[in-house]
């Protein structure tokens, strides 16, 4: 074995002779060691030697590492850059704009879905919820006392939990018993009250039994302020502000918006947008099967996020282009196949993608860019839409979905 140490006296970059061996450059720090070891027997011989990193005779490899200057490997770490980290001191203030599952892969179209679950509140709603919440505080509607009440099918119930937890304010969430019971117990984990109604109102259904709970709960008590998400501006002003110019940002040559309509907050809010800044964008509505929103007839729904069982208030129908209905079996069945790709998603996701690729293959030419929106994650909807007999009960023999995975066949195995 033959060693030595040393430093080039040319300074910080060395030429090393390794007798005859490949000449090779380092980069050397003055006062650095160079190592360089022979393969045993081989001292003046034909097999490369090993090169270990530089050394410093003064700075230890984990004193370096501590110090921020060198990797586990010992190659000097880069030097930090980038954005700053993101510190927060409200959850609310805290959401992702940029991110976009590209559906190629899984629908065949060019299809980017817009992820607005990967925040505190784990939908979409935390927009609606912080902005509204925001308005009433600037309108000295709320002091410490006030107890916000709100009308929500689950998600807005969460974040409005959330932001209420932390700004100091008690909440009353009205919901029914669509509302998945995992998201009721979150709702409950920030503090608030949840109250279920499950008789619906003989013409206005279960949300017009909420409604009716909620007024009377107003009357009864005057620290009740409800921030009503169905007509509160600034549900749909969340969206124009944040939602419509990020995606217009993020996809320059977008040609189709599609958008989910419950409360139609996160509808109107891009669609005015898209209508005053980038009017050759098409917005296009997705509605579940059963709402009353674009005028069908109601029927009973099962999966909590879009549609309504009235006209919705924000609802102006001259900003969308198209409107595309989704039957609930439809949801189900675009669910599993991204979950099948690895994106769990919620309910209203399956059924806004299996709206666009509808719409787009009726409509659109192979290369049209369309974007569209993932309220939220699916874990909140493993007892329901990712359930068989969840789905068996509520859809019967429609419900059943061609098995998913082609499993390893063991007897493949066994050879
Ligand atoms: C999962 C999910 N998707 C979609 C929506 C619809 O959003 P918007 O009320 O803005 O129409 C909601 C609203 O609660 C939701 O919870």
């Amino acid at each position: 074995m033959n060693e030595f140490d040393g430093v080039d006296e040319a300074g910080p970059t060395g030429r090393i002779d390794l007798h005859g061996l490949d000449a090779r450059t380092l980069v050397v720090h003055p006062g650095e060691t160079v190592r360089v070891t022979y393969p045993p027997g081989d001292a003046s011989g034909t097999r490369p030697p090993t090169i270990l990193p530089p050394r410093s005779p003064h700075v230890g490899p984990a004193r370096a590492m501590r110090d921020g200057r060198r990797s586990p490997t010992g190659a000097p770490t880069p030097r930090p850059s980038g954005p700053p980290p993101n510190i927060v001191s409200a959850p609310q203030q805290f959401n992702t704009h940029d991110l976009f599952v590209d559906m190629r892969p899984i629908v065949d179209q060019r299809l980017f879905c817009k992820v607005e679950g990967m925040n505190f509140a784990g939908s979409v709603k935390l927009k609606a919820a912080a902005s509204m919440v925001e308005a009433a505080e600037a309108a000295g509607q709320l002091n410490p006392w006030s107890i916000i009440v709100e009308s929500s099918s689950g998600n807005l119930g969460v974040a409005l939990a959330m932001v209420s937890a932390n700004r100091g304010y008690r909440f009353i969430c009205v919901t029914d018993d669509r509302c998945n019971p995992q998201t009721r117990r979150l709702i409950e984990t920030y503090g608030a009250e949840v109250h279920v109604i499950s008789v619906p109102h003989p013409e206005t259904g279960l949300l017009g039994a909420r409604l009716e709970y909620l007024r009377g709960l107003c009357d009864r008590d005057p620290d009740t302020v409800w921030l009503n998400q169905y007509e509160n501006p600034a549900n749909a002003g969340a969206h124009y502000a944040t939602t419509a110019p990020s995606i217009a940002r993020a996809v320059p040559g977008l040609e189709v918006l599609f958008v989910g309509a419950g409360t139609c907050g996160t509808l109107m809010g891009n669609a005015r947008w898209f209508k005053r800044h980038r009017p050759d964008v098409k917005v296009v509505a997705i509605d579940v099967e059963g709402s009353v929103s674009f005028g069908g007839p109601a029927a009973p729904r099962h999966i909590p996020g879009l549609g309504m069982g009235m006209t919705p208030p924000a609802l102006d129908r001259s900003l969308v282009d198209d409107v595309v209905i989704v039957p609930e079996t439809e949801t189900l069945r675009m669910c599993q196949r991204l979950a099948m790709r690895g994106f769990l998603f919620g309910g209203s996701t399956g059924t806004v993608v299996a709206g666009a690729t509808r719409w787009l293959a009726r409509n659109a030419h192979p290369d049209t860019l369309a974007v569209t929106l993932a309220p939220d994650q699916g874990e909140r909807y493993l007892d329901t839409v990712y359930t068989p007999a969840w789905r068996e009960q509520h859809y019967g023999t429609a419900a059943h979905l061609s098995r998913p995975h082609r499993l390893p066949d063991p007897a493949a195995d066994s050879d």
